[in-house]
């Protein structure tokens, strides 16, 4: 592994979202669904209840950030928490995020905000959520409120969290409204703020299981469009086209993004010889980390290289990567091969300025407390945060705007060895 150091100026930090840390997050349509019986049909699943308790701990974490040597920090508002029923804002919710911004900045933390990380209102479920093109005028009437009381932190924004995936003409009706969505926050961020928008994209490669075979290659290709190719597209021109779809053209979607906000962690192998067109996933034998196997997710660095290549016009964050593990010494592995390839895209032209890693702490995921990917430990009985040894290996590289070899086998020679 050579020395990995970036250019000056590159920012540094973590990236967390409402739900998966605050804690009793009644009001939003997710903490219904984990009332639900049905929503527990693995033994893995599990209520998100206080979660990391974030919500009452601002003031500690925000310490801890600092401590650890964050630069920056995503985070995400809670809609529901501010709007919990239909328009009535909370005081005491929208005075809460405005004082845990302030405490940000106070402590010279760049502030990247989303607004609507998954999670919404159970009211705007029950009209059909993103479903319902109707429903644009509540985001609208949200995005209103809150905007120009936040503005003053937030030095950079993302409207929506990952609208992209997802493959079936219900989904793709879902996406083009979800652009349409992204579309009318971005013009209302504009108003009042002269600060860079975006929306987090869950960058994935969907890479064929034979490389040299039509059926797999094709199959690739269509996921790659469905789920990368018609967002880039439609930011660019206007223009939204999707499979066996009627296209559109939607001038209020062009040019809504001031930078690629990149979340990405592994690809999708593409078998067009199963019937639901996935591949299964090569399972690791020795790095084995939790026993879902969703998580057995392979380490896949390349991605940057090949993915944010393509995103040639316009400079990029990565608002999210990481990866879930026990063993920290995976993590710190992890994040120097992911770095690496970051570095090698720059070198091949990509301009990316800065790097969220995901996440700050251990958190809820979405279903489980299982996962584990944070750079501190959280311990979800007493609520107590212990930093991992990845932790003060992150702290290394957002003081040295990098690593070097030195500084990577330090960290490496400290922790046991995998497989042990
Ligand atoms: C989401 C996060 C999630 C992470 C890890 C991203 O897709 O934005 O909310 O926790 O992946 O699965």
């Amino acid at each position: 592994m050579p020395d990995t150091l970036f250019p000056k100026g590159f920012l540094w930090g973590t990236a967390t979202a409402g739900h998966q840390i605050e804690g009793n997050n009644i009001h939003s349509s997710n903490w219904a669904d984990e009332q639900k019986p049905e929503f527990y049909f693995d033994e893995f699943r599990a209520p998100s209840g206080k979660a990391c308790n974030h919500y009452e701990m601002v003031e500690e974490d925000t310490r801890l950030l600092k401590a650890l040597g964050h630069q920056a920090y995503r985070m995400s508002l809670e809609w529901s928490r501010i709007e919990p029923t239909e328009g009535q804002f909370n005081k005491e919710a929208t005075e809460h995020y405005i004082k845990e911004l302030a405490l940000l900045k106070e402590n010279g933390i760049t502030v990247f905000l989303t607004l609507i990380h998954f999670t919404t209102p159970v009211w705007f479920i029950e009209k059909g959520g993103f479903q319902n093109i109707e429903n644009l005028r509540y985001f609208e009437r949200f995005a209103e409120y809150i905007v120009p009381l936040v503005a003053p932190y937030v030095d950079s924004w993302n409207i929506l969290n990952e609208f992209n995936l997802g493959f079936s003409s219900e989904r793709y009706l879902w996406k083009i409204n979800c652009l349409k969505f992204h579309a009318r926050g971005y013009h209302i961020v504009k108003k009042y703020s002269d600060k860079p928008v975006s929306t987090a994209h869950a960058m994935v490669q969907y890479t064929p299981k034979r490389h040299h075979d039509t059926f797999d290659r094709t199959l690739a290709e269509y996921h790659d469009w469905a789920a990368n190719g018609f967002f880039l597209h439609a930011i660019r021109t206007g223009e939204i086209v999707f499979p066996f779809t009627d296209g559109e053209v939607c001038p209020e979607v062009k040019d809504t993004l001031d930078y690629w906000a990149i979340n990405m962690y592994t690809r999708t192998l593409i078998d067009a010889r199963r019937q639901n067109g996935f591949g299964i996933r090569y399972e690791h034998k020795k790095l084995k980390m939790i026993p879902m196997d969703f998580y057995l997710e392979e380490m896949y660095p390349e991605n940057m290289i090949g993915q944010l290549t393509r995103l040639y016009d316009k400079p990029i964050y990565i608002t999210e990567n990481g990866c879930s593990c026990d063993n920290d010494r995976f993590r710190i592995v992890y994040l120097a091969l992911y770095l690496n390839a970051i570095r090698e895209a720059m070198r091949m032209g990509a301009d990316v300025r800065g790097y969220l890693y995901w996440s700050f702490m251990d958190n809820y995921e979405w279903t489980s407390f299982l996962p584990r990917f944070g750079l501190v430990d959280v311990d979800f009985d007493t609520f107590k945060r212990t930093p991992k040894p990845s932790a003060f290996f992150y702290r290394e590289i957002m003081e040295n705007n990098g690593f070097t070899q030195e500084i990577l086998r330090k960290y490496l020679s400290e922790l046991p060895t995998l497989g042990k």
